[in-house]
């Protein structure tokens, strides 16, 4: 059956798009943890997606993924029509269930070229660039914020929802608070509202700051959105989607039960990029599950000054026979 946005359960949980975290690795870390509903890949331009070429075999990294992170919907971003049309039809071969555009993007670098934010400020480009991606014929979706300088929701969500899209996720910021300030979920209401009276057909999804299950059967509760994209709560619960009561527990689990998971990463990262992704991306993950217990900084320390992966087995070995 192909993949459909209306076919989700309700409230339907996505795992955020995070650039040089939610790879193939990471998505199947969270999927063993606990499994969204729906996975999106790192953001990437169309023109790397043309680049691939039949006798250049080798998929980019942020393109590869297993069956185990499906649904999974492929995310673009560029400001070319053409190339979101011919990028869509590589992703459909790819095998991808949907695209999403990202028109949130605030990385001032990537709004100069007229892309992702950028597009707030063009709607008729953004309207173009939907109908291009549209011609797979795979489901569509946009990932996008409130407004770019100030909030502009009706004007700006309303346009997007005139361009017959099957998912809609908002970031409930400008694009010039980038991560600052609170998330505005009241926002979430008028966008609803708006869709409830333009787009029956498109899917609602809120994002920012939703830090475990709780808050996402509240924020659907309360705001009536079909479902809620989270990011970096994972990051303090990598179960925070689980459903059998593993949710909620990570914060304050056990040095082991952190040492254990972050070994489990660290093991699928080199089995499945080697020396073909940077080893010091990984770093990132220290951090995240290295916290809460005692020496965990010292660990982390000692990880962070480590550059293969040898080393780094050798680091947590030493601290397993060291406790
Ligand atoms: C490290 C990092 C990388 C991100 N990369 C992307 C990306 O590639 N595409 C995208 O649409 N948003 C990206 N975002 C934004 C998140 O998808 C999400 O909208 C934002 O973090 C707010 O949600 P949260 O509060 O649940 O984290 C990124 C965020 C972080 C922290």
């Amino acid at each position: 059956m192909p993949f459909a946005w209306a076919d989700l359960p309700r409230p339907i949980r996505a795992l955020a798009p995070m650039e040089d975290v939610t790879d193939t690795v990471f998505r199947r870390i969270v999927a063993r943890c606990g499994r969204p509903d729906v996975f999106f890949t790192e953001f990437i331009h169309t023109d790397i997606v043309l680049a691939l070429r039949p006798d250049r075999p080798g998929l980019t990294p942020r393109l590869r993924f297993t069956p185990e992170e499906r649904p999974l919907i492929a995310q673009i971003w560029g400001a070319n029509p053409e190339h979101y049309r011919l990028a869509a039809l590589r992703l459909r071969e790819l095998g991808f269930d949907g695209i999403d555009i990202n028109m949130g993007c605030p990385v001032r670098k990537i709004r100069k070229k007229g892309a992702c934010a950028a597009l707030i400020l063009n709607p008729s480009l953004a309207a173009d660039l939907i109908e291009a991606a549209k011609s797979a014929e795979l489901p569509v979706s946009v990932k996008t914020r409130v407004g770019f300088s100030h909030v502009q929701t009706e004007e700006w969500i309303g346009h997007l929802l005139g361009q017959g899209i099957d998912a809609l996720t908002v970031h409930v910021r400008t694009a010039e608070q980038e991560s600052e300030g609170c998330a505005d979920w009241e926002q979430i209401r008028t966008v609803v509202a708006l869709r409830d009276a333009v787009a029956l057909r498109t899917v609602i999804l809120g994002n920012g700051d939703v830090r475990s299950t709780d808050q996402i059967t509240d924020y659907v509760h309360r705001y009536a959105a079909d479902g809620v994209m989270v990011g970096r709560g994972v990051f303090e619960d990598p179960y925070l989607f689980s459903t059998d009561g593993r949710a909620g527990r990570f914060p304050t689990a056990s040095a082991s039960g952190r040492v254990d998971l972050l070994e489990s990463h660290l093991q699928l990262y080199r089995e499945t990029w080697g020396e073909e992704r940077n080893y010091e991306i990984l770093k990132k993950f220290y951090k995240i599950y290295l916290t809460g217990f005692n020496g965990a900084e010292e660990l982390r320390e000692q990880l962070n000054a480590t550059h293969d992966y040898t080393a780094a087995e050798e680091v947590i070995g030493a601290w397993r026979t060291g406790r």
